[in-house]
């Protein structure tokens, strides 16, 4: 039977790589809070689109050398985040709900809008992914499906139609916890209302974690992190590297120098842990940090078109 073959050769490949299915939930984070969360990614990606489409126009993005059906696309896609956002507020009803942040997007030109536009859908999908298991009403979940899976189409045309990449990256999404995902959002996040943390689970932002741009699988590269107060530094670490439900462990010396493990495509992210078998909030030093590597049809390493 072949999803037997298969399950045990994942299941085989996950050991290998020291990874597991996710973790059950443990916790006892409210549907309400988990809303609010999901509310907070998508004021967001909302307010990302509304201004990185005020900013580069139609020129813009024809000097970029990009066909011009591609900004009325991003049109739409600001459209549905807009409508997450009043979904959600709805769906919260009479609840207070978190009021959108201060954010500082950094994109300068076309190509970095489209970069981060790849990002935002690409981490919003693994959010999606990663909170469906804290998630009780069974009517919410449906409706979180239901963005997850326009996010994870909205990643796919980006990465594919507009970068000249792939619309995926392995077999599996990536999950994220919400403290992963808050620390992703957080490097662009500068200030929020200060009501909105009471309405949200309880969240820590782990340090940034940076890797050089020209990072590739097979290269060895410097990785960079200024370790959380307090933070016991001593001991071995080890760069977890995540990429759908399987985690690569690689020894992290003290030189702070890492060869990225040349079987990783697609996007992957990275995180600094104290523990060479586990990456969760635990035993978690540093990011994630967001890796995207491209790949041809052929399966091989390849540069984006933008
Ligand atoms: C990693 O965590 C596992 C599970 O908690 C534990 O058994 C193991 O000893 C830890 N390894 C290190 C190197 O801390």
């Amino acid at each position: 039977m072949q999803f037997t073959t298969s399950f045990i050769a994942f299941c085989v490949a996950a050991v290998v790589s020291g990874s597991a299915l996710p973790a059950k939930r443990a916790n006892a984070v409210t549907d309400v809070q988990v809303l609010n969360f999901a509310l907070t990614l998508e004021h967001l990606e909302n307010t990302f689109y509304a201004q990185g489409l005020a900013k580069h126009s139609a020129a813009d993005f024809q000097n970029a050398k990009l066909p011009s059906w591609v900004r009325g696309r991003f049109e739409q896609i600001m459209k549905h985040e807009s409508t997450h956002v009043s979904f959600l507020e709805t769906a919260l009803g009479e609840r207070n709900y978190v009021q959108p942040c201060k954010y500082n997007f950094g994109d300068n030109s076309v190509k970095d809008f489209v970069d981060f536009s790849g990002m935002v859908e690409t981490v919003g999908t693994s959010a999606y992914t990663g909170a469906a298991q804290l998630i009780d009403d069974k009517d919410y979940l449906t409706a979180a499906a239901s963005i997850l899976a326009t996010e994870a189409r909205q990643t796919a045309w980006v990465n594919s139609a507009v970068r000249g990449g792939a619309p995926w990256s392995t077999s599996f999404e990536t999950p994220l916890g919400v403290n992963q995902i808050y620390t992703i959002a957080s490097s662009v996040i500068t200030s929020c209302p200060s009501g909105n943390a009471k309405l949200l689970p309880p969240l820590t932002a782990f340090p940034a974690l940076t890797l050089p741009a020209n990072t590739m699988p097979g290269k060895n590269v410097k990785l960079a992190y200024k370790p959380a107060k307090g933070a016991k530094t001593d001991g071995e670490k080890y760069v977890a590297f995540i990429s759908g439900l399987t985690t690569v462990f690689v020894p992290l010396p003290k030189s702070g120098r890492v060869t990225i493990p040349k079987e990783l495509y697609g996007v992957v992210f990275a995180m600094v842990t104290n523990n060479g078998t586990v990456a969760d909030d635990s035993t978690t030093l540093a990011g994630p940090a967001y890796l995207n590597f491209g790949f041809g049809s052929d399966g091989k390493a390849e540069a984006f078109a933008i």
